[in-house]
């Protein structure tokens, strides 16, 4: 059957940015050699054994518990599970000298759903017909801001200006003030901090910048690696929580992917707004992992674990590129984004004599899969090489084969640069 399909139904049926990807990923690994690849493409954290153990014990804690049943063989409130959203007021009062309410919080099932309410209700059409904008200040972003909103045509990005220290090999992205503009065509603002792919981290100034250039709208700060938990963040950063921020929050970095656990710590008014979408999209998030949170965000455990497990874990990971970049890389002019936090790597490779397609299938050729930058630039319209000349590598394969991996991409590298 063929059923005819709405606007958003075509819109949603299709795979954006680097789901496409995946696929063409998922295929080569199903290809039946997937034994000789070495794939660096996953953003699935690496299963750690003290986060996993962390994660039974809470389980263990709920089913001897008598609130087994409330949690599991009840509906609850859409907001959230009372006891997660406690221990997060809590947490965060004491934390950062907050004075945070029920009312300031939202549960929802992963934190990319958050930003689809957001992006449908902050965004897209109003009912005068004006398009409001959904702005991410730095591109390149997280690619899955591309399929947020039902009109993509609300997504407007802006290009950075670059750091660059050519004799280190290291660059950095800064936000371009020149040229980000809020104006009242902006429905919100949205960026990732570390950000997914980069790693890039804005500055404590940058955040208070734009949460002040855009005051009279809500400013989205997309935490998935942030501290207090994943604390994937190898520089020192402080959340900024000004009137109209609303901070997102996904434990998914903390192991807890398959639970789907989401939290938006924001403004009352922006909160209820979303947690009407939430009710009539979806009623609640699970319970059962909203559940186990509770106990491991009370208790403590999880903000410890995550600065003396997931942080450290990645962090080695990521010294292993850069040492094996350093001593493996031809003499082009190739460029790693400096190293501030989440789970991945970013190289840049100034010149490609191809596009980033054609590097990575050739790469596939070497027994390595990394996944190409161009679906990193969701929103961005300007024609810009850059785009064309960046690889996302995954921290999540074993040292050993993360090096014998980049062993492999400086080698293709000294050859497609020869040929060029
Ligand atoms: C920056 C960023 N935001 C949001 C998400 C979505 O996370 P969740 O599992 O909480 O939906 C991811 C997932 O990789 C991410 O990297």
């Amino acid at each position: 059957m063929a059923p005819i399909l709405t606007q958003f139904g075509q819109q949603m049926s299709h795979l954006t940015g680097v789901r496409a990807i995946m696929k063409d990923i998922i295929e080569t690994l199903q290809s039946g050699q997937s034994a000789e690849f070495i794939n660096l493409s996953a953003g699935n954290p690496v299963i750690l054994p003290e986060v996993e153990q962390l994660w039974r014990d809470c389980t263990a804690d709920l089913l001897a518990s008598s609130d087994y049943g409330e949690v599991v063989c009840r509906y609850g409130s859409s907001r959230g599970y009372e006891p997660l959203i406690d221990a997060i007021s809590t947490d965060f009062n004491q934390r950062y000298g907050l004075s945070l309410k029920p009312e300031n919080i939202l549960i929802t099932p992963g934190s990319q759903s958050l930003y689809f309410l957001a992006a449908n209700s902050f965004g897209g059409y109003t009912t005068e017909g004006q398009l409001k904008e959904i702005i991410l200040p730095l591109s390149p972003d997280y690619t899955g801001y591309g399929g947020v909103s039902l009109y993509p045509e609300a997504v407007r990005a802006y290009q950075p200006t670059l750091e660059v220290d050519t004799a280190a090999h290291r660059f950095k992205y800064r936000p371009d003030f020149s040229q980000l503009t809020i104006t009242e065509q902006t429905g919100f603002v949205l960026f990732s901090r570390p950000c997914n792919p980069t790693g890039n981290v804005l500055s404590d100034d940058e955040v208070k910048r734009i949460a002040t250039l855009a005051a009279n709208v809500p400013v989205f700060i997309d935490s998935a690696y942030a501290p207090p938990f994943p604390a994937l963040n190898f520089t020192e950063m402080t959340p900024v929580l000004a009137p109209n921020v609303v901070h997102g929050i996904s434990l998914s970095k903390a192991g807890l992917p398959g639970e789907r656990v989401g939290i938006a710590i924001g403004d009352a008014a922006t909160i209820r707004i979303l947690e009407s979408f939430q009710t009539n999209l979806c009623i609640h998030s699970s319970r059962y992992g909203q559940a186990i949170a509770a106990k491991a965000i009370a208790s403590g455990a999880l903000a410890e674990i995550s600065k003396t497990a997931i942080r450290p874990h990645y962090q080695q990971k990521f010294a292993v590129i850069e040492s094996t970049l350093d001593e493996t890389m031809p003499d082009v002019p190739w460029y790693l984004h400096r190293a501030e936090g989440s789970i991945f790597a970013w190289l840049w490779l100034q010149d490609l004599p191809m596009d980033d397609q054609a590097f990575y299938q050739a790469l596939k050729q070497y027994g390595v899969i990394i996944v190409p930058g161009s679906p990193f630039f969701p929103g961005l319209r300007n024609d810009w090489e850059h785009k064309h000349q960046c690889f996302r590598i995954s921290l999540t394969d074993t040292a050993e084969r993360i090096e014998i991996a980049i062993r492999r991409l400086a080698n293709l590298t000294e050859e497609v640069y020869g040929q060029g």
